[in-house]
């Protein structure tokens, strides 16, 4: 018996002391899901349970859809959102836009995903990495919360859906050319 016992309560106390909680695929689908009702069904009751109150928010393609075209010069490599509650006053002002998530990659407490945001007349794609934090509540459908995002999409797409128009140079420098 003793020798039976032994190791079942090692096994039980190893993993308390060293343990660190991680993403589940439950946790994963719920954030996911939530992430993208912000962008295509905002609230703030939403926001409240998906984010945590220090959230930040870098994208250099969210800044220059603040910027627009410099009629509201931004720096482009600042924050995007500087927390939860700017990102709460900044989205509750935005319309609602479609938004699918089309893949997800995860570890331990980073999800990557990539999404479709299917406007008109411009399709938009991009990639968005979300930081979790392990933030148990009672009754709640994950015990993360996304922390630190990092995103970029097609800017440019989603300028032409908000109205704006881009006019070519006139010289013939229009293709991106990469070289070794
Ligand atoms: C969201 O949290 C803020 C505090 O960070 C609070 O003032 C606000 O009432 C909350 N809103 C909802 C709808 O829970
Ligand atoms: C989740 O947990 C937090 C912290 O305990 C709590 O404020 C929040 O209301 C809970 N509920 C949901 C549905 O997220």
């Amino acid at each position: 018996m003793k020798l039976l016992v032994l190791p079942a309560l090692l096994a039980l106390c190893l993993p308390l002391a060293t343990a660190r909680p991680c993403l589940s695929q439950s946790d994963v689908n719920t954030l996911t899901t939530h992430f993208g009702d912000l962008v295509s069904a905002y609230s703030q009751k939403l926001a409240n349970q998906t984010l945590t109150v220090n959230f930040v928010d870098y994208s250099e393609s969210i800044v220059t859809l603040m910027d627009s075209a410099g009629t509201t010069p931004k720096a482009l490599l600042g924050m995007a959102f500087t927390s939860r509650a700017n990102f709460e006053a900044e989205s509750s002002a935005q319309p609602s836009v479609p938004f699918q998530v089309q893949d997800t990659w995860y570890n331990c407490d980073t999800i990557t995903i990539r999404w479709l945001s299917a406007q008109i007349p411009q399709p938009v794609v991009g990639i968005s990495v979300l930081q979790t934090v392990y933030r148990p509540g009672r009754g709640n459908s994950t015990n993360f919360k996304i922390n630190e995002v990092w995103a970029e999409f097609d800017s440019a797409a989603w300028l032409i859906d908000l109205g704006f128009t881009i006019t070519p140079p006139s010289s013939k420098k229009r293709e991106i050319a990469f070289e070794a």
